[in-house]
C-alpha cells in the first residue's frame, strides 16, 4: 500500500512538475572575480567560522581524508546518493565567482549560480531560516578558505529523480522561505530556535518524514527515521527514562557525552564533533530550547507479563550480560557514573538506546562499540559483532529490555541486528 502510495504521489509531483519546470526557470546570476581574501572583514570571517561550525557544513563538505569544504561526502537519501559540492573559492569547480548574491539564493532557495535546483539533501529548508547578517558572514568565512580544485561526482539517482528542474514543484510544494515569524519566546529560547530550526538544521534527521521525503511539521522534532540509527524524539515525550536538563544537553552537543545519559554515537557523534567549535553561549542556547520542548519521559510499562519471551532466553541474556558486559556497566555491583577516561559504561537501565521503541541504536552499539567522543584516546567500548551470534545479542537485549527498562521485548531483534551486520559500520 505504502509503495502504491509514493508511485501515485511520485507520478503527481511528476505531471504539476513538468508544468513548472518550464514556467519557472530561475535566472542565472553573474559570474565575479574571485574577491581577494583581505577584501573579507577579519571579524566577519570569525563570525562565519563559528556559525559554519553550527551549520555542520564540513560533515557534508569533506570527503573522508579529502580537503575542507572541498566535497564529495556522499550523503545517502533513500532515493540515492547525492555528493557535497565543493564550496571552496576555487573558481572553476567551487564557488570563487559566485557573488554574495548568488550564495545568499543557494542557502534560501536551494539554487546554483547558474539556476540549476539543488536537491535539498543540502538542507536549505533550514537554511532558509538564517538572517542576512548571518549568510553574509558564512559567505565571507567560506571565500577566504583555501581554493581547491576537485570536481565532484554527480548525484547517483534513478530517473525521474536525476532531472533537476523537476525539484522546482517539490520546492513550489515544500519550501517555505524564509525568516519564521518571531513567537516572543523571550532572547535565549529565541536564540536556541533560530539555531535548531535554521543552521543546526536539527530536524533533517529527528523530524519524521512524509512521502514526499518531506519533514512533517506536525510532528516537530519527534523522532525521525535513518536506515541503521533511528534518530530519537527531541521534542514530547522522549525515548530517554529520565528528563534532560539543559547542562546535559549543552555537553552532550559540544563533548559528545553527557552525565547520566552516556555518548553521542554514529551519525551524531559526527553532529557534536563539529559543535564542540561552535560558541558555548548558541549551545546553551540550543539546549535551553530543546529542554523547554520536552513534556515526558518514556515511562516503564507497569505490566510486562504480557512478553512472550520464554524464561530461557532471558536467563542466557542475563548470563551473557553478566560475562560481557557488567564489569563495565554496573562498577563493583554499583550502578555508578559514567565519564569519558574511565571506560565506565552508564548503568543500560539510564540508556535511551535501551528505551527507544525498536533496537536499532542498541544493536549498533553493541555490535561496533563506542569510541570516545572528538578522538579523545582511551574510553572504549568493544565492539562485539565478532564476539556474540546475533542470536546471543538478541537473548542480552530480551534480558535488558525485560529487567532494566521493565518493557516489553523488541520483536524481530536477531533479523535487526543480522540487517545491521550486514550494512557493516557507518562511518558517520
Ligand atoms: C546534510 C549535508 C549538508 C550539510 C550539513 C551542508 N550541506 Fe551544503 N550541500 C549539500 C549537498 C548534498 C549539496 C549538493 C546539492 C546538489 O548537488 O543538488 C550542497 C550544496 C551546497 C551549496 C551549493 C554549491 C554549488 O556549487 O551548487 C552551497 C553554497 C552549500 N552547500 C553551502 C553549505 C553551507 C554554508 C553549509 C553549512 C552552513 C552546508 N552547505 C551544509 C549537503 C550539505
Ligand atoms: C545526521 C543526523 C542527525 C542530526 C543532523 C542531528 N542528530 Fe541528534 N541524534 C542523531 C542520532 C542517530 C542520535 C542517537 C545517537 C545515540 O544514541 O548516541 C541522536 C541523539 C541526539 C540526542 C540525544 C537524545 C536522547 O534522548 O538520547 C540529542 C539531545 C540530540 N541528538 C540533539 C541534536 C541537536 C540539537 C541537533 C542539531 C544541532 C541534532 N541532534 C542533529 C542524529 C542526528
Ligand atoms: C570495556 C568496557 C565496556 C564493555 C565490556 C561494554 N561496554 Fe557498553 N559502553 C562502555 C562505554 C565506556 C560506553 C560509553 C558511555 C555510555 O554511553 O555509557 C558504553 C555504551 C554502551 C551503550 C550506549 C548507552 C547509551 O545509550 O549511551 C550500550 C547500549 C552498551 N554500552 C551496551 C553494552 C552491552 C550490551 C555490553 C555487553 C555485550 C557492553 N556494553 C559492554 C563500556 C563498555
Amino acid at each position: 500500500m505504502k509503495k502504491v502510495l509514493l508511485s501515485i504521489a511520485r507520478l503527481a509531483v511528476l505531471v504539476v512538475a513538468a508544468f513548472f519546470a518550464f514556467a519557472l526557470s530561475p535566472a542565472e546570476i553573474d559570474a565575479i572575480e574571485r574577491p581577494a581574501a583581505d577584501s573579507f572583514d577579519a571579524d566577519l570571517v570569525a563570525k562565519g567560522r563559528d556559525l559554519a561550525a553550527l551549520g555542520n557544513c564540513l560533515t557534508c563538505h569533506q570527503s573522508e581524508g579529502g580537503a575542507p569544504y572541498a566535497g564529495g561526502y556522499g550523503v545517502e537519501t533513500p532515493v540515492g546518493t547525492i555528493y557535497g559540492s565543493n564550496i571552496t573559492p576555487d573558481p572553476e569547480t567551487g564557488i570563487g565567482r559566485w557573488s554574495k548574491a548568488a550564495f545568499v539564493r543557494s542557502m534560501r532557495e536551494g539554487l546554483g549560480r547558474e539556476g540549476e535546483h539543488l536537491y535539498p539533501a543540502f538542507p536549505y529548508t533550514h537554511f532558509t531560516r538564517v538572517t542576512d547578517g548571518d549568510l553574509e558572514a558564512l559567505y565571507a568565512f567560506l571565500m577566504t578558505r583555501q581554493a581547491v580544485a576537485k570536481t565532484v561526482p554527480n548525484p547517483d539517482l534513478p530517473f525521474p529523480m536525476n532531472v533537476r528542474p523537476l525539484l522546482a514543484a517539490w520546492k513550489l510544494l515544500f519550501l517555505d522561505e524564509g525568516a519564521a515569524p518571531s513567537d516572543g519566546l523571550g532572547d535565549e529560547l529565541e536564540r536556541g530556535r533560530y539555531l535548531v530550526d535554521g543552521l543546526g538544521h536539527c530536524g533533517a534527521c529527528h523530524t519524521p518524514r512524509n512521502l514526499f521525503l518531506t519533514e512533517k511539521t506536525d510532528a516537530y522534532l519527534r523522532g525521525g527515521e535513518a536506515s541503521g540509527w533511528a534518530n530519537p524524539p527531541l521534542a514530547g515525550d522522549i525515548h530517554s527514562p529520565s528528563p534532560w536538563t539543559a547542562v546535559q544537553i549543552a555537553t552532550y552537543l559540544d563533548g559528545g557525552f553527557a552525565e547520566a545519559h552516556g555518548v553521542a554515537a554514529g551519525p551524531m557523534a559526527e553532529v557534536a564533533a563539529k559543535l564542540k567549535d561552535a560558541p558555548a553561549a548558541d549551545i546553551s542556547a540550543m539546549a535551553a530550547y530543546l529542554v523547554s520542548l520536552q513534556t515526558g519521559v518514556a515511562m516503564p510499562s507497569a505490566d510486562n507479563s504480557k512478553t512472550a519471551t520464554p524464561s530461557e532466553r532471558i536467563a542466557l541474556g542475563e548470563t551473557l550480560y553478566r560475562g560481557a558486559c557488567a564489569r563495565c556497566h554496573e562498577a563493583n555491583g554499583q550502578r555508578g557514573t559514567s565519564a569519558p577516561g574511565s571506560s565506565q559504561g552508564l548503568p543500560l537501565a539510564q540508556s535511551t538506546a535501551l528505551h527507544a521503541p525498536d533496537g536499532r541504536n542498541f544493536a549498533q552499539f553493541v555490535l561496533h562499540g563506542v569510541e570516545a567522543p572528538n578522538g579523545e584516546a582511551g574510553w572504549p567500548m568493544p565492539g562485539f559483532a565478532d564476539l556474540l551470534t546475533d542470536e546471543q545479542i538478541a537473548a542480552i537485549a530480551d534480558y535488558l529490555r525485560h529487567e532494566l527498562a521493565q518493557q516489553s521485548v523488541w520483536d524481530d531483534m536477531s533479523e535487526r541486528i543480522a540487517d545491521i551486520r550486514s550494512q557493516g559500520e557507518v562511518a558517520r
